[in-house]
């Protein structure tokens, strides 16, 4: 199983803020949101990951994530050059994925919760086609919208719908089989936006009755945190949670330590290089390290 994050946006609900920068380098709370969706990709146990970013911010991801040796992991690196939707990715990625089963997430997406790890985990090895998660909200008409039966195939999939037939929203973590790039080479550019729906996709697999649904309970946070509000509401739940159970969401080097794709001493050589803050605090802690000063402001 190969992961890809989407991350080529132009992230336009975002303007000006995300004018010079991709709306996925911006800090969510203490991390850059791409953090977070790399972090479930790593709880799933994969390792091979794919960043598509439009061309203006390729360097930046570069500079951030590198290789991804620091967590243990594989990153590569290709150019939307169109914003052509979600389902593009997948025609960009056609060789890298080379017939993989693969898992495709999107670069705003957060997701909190101790289950995730099960729920990526149950879904990877369940998956038979597709595997979609539902999320229930209040205003599902700004969303992919799935209905589903008692075994939890899907018996519709809309994209924004005007008249929502459930309050499921479809959320940005996707699973497939290795026929996601052929299908995806046959979609036509929706009518409203003009680009390859990542609904149009899943519709492909419903067609085919091997559209699964997962639902994410109650005790899972989800945020598209593609807008200003949803910006802070993500980063003050982050900054919540952490500070009343003081462990850290979305932290890649905890996630590659306890799946042991890194060694708490390769872990304690990157961060010491980083000025001590509550980050680095926190990661050489976690790799048994006792610091003296707790200086959150630095
Ligand atoms: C996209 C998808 C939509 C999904 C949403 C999740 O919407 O098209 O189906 O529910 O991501 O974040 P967009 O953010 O492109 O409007």
């Amino acid at each position: 199983m190969k992961g890809i994050i989407l991350a080529a946006g132009a992230g336009t609900r975002l303007y000006p803020v995300s004018m010079p920068i991709s709306k996925v380098l911006l800090p969510v709370y203490d991390k850059p949101m791409v953090y977070y969706p790399l972090s479930n990709l790593m709880m799933g146990g994969i390792r091979d990951i794919l960043v598509i970013t439009n061309e203006e911010d390729d360097p930046k991801f570069r500079k951030l994530l590198g290789d991804g040796s620091q967590f243990g992991v594989h990153i590569d690196y290709l150019i939307q050059y169109v914003p052509k939707g979600i389902s593009d990715a997948f025609i960009i990625a056609e060789k890298w994925i080379g017939g993989d089963d693969v898992v495709l997430v999107l670069g705003d997406n957060i997701f909190c919760g101790p289950e995730m790890q099960s729920l990526i985990k149950s879904a990877i090895e369940e998956n038979e086609g597709a595997t979609v998660f539902g999320y229930y909200v209040k205003d599902p008409e700004r969303f992919g919208v799935v209905e589903f039966d008692g075994d939890m195939n899907a018996i519709s999939i809309e994209e924004k719908p005007k008249n929502p037939k459930s309050n499921y929203a479809v959320v940005g973590l996707y699973f497939y089989d290795g026929r996601a790039c052929e299908f995806a080479k046959t979609l036509l550019p929706s009518a409203n936006r003009n680009e390859l729906e990542i609904t149009d996709l899943n519709i492909r697999y419903m067609e085919e009755g091997r559209l699964k649904v997962k639902l994410l309970g109650d005790k899972v946070r989800w945020f598209d945190a593609g807008t200003f509000d949803s910006l802070l509401e993500a980063g003050n739940f982050i900054k919540d949670v952490q500070e009343r159970t003081s462990r850290n969401i979305g932290c890649p080097e905890e996630i590659a330590l306890s799946k042991g794709f890194v060694t708490k001493e390769e872990v304690i050589e990157r961060i010491s290089k980083f000025k001590e803050n509550s980050y680095q605090i926190y990661v050489k802690e976690i790799c048994g390290i006792k610091t003296s000063i707790k200086n959150t402001q630095s």
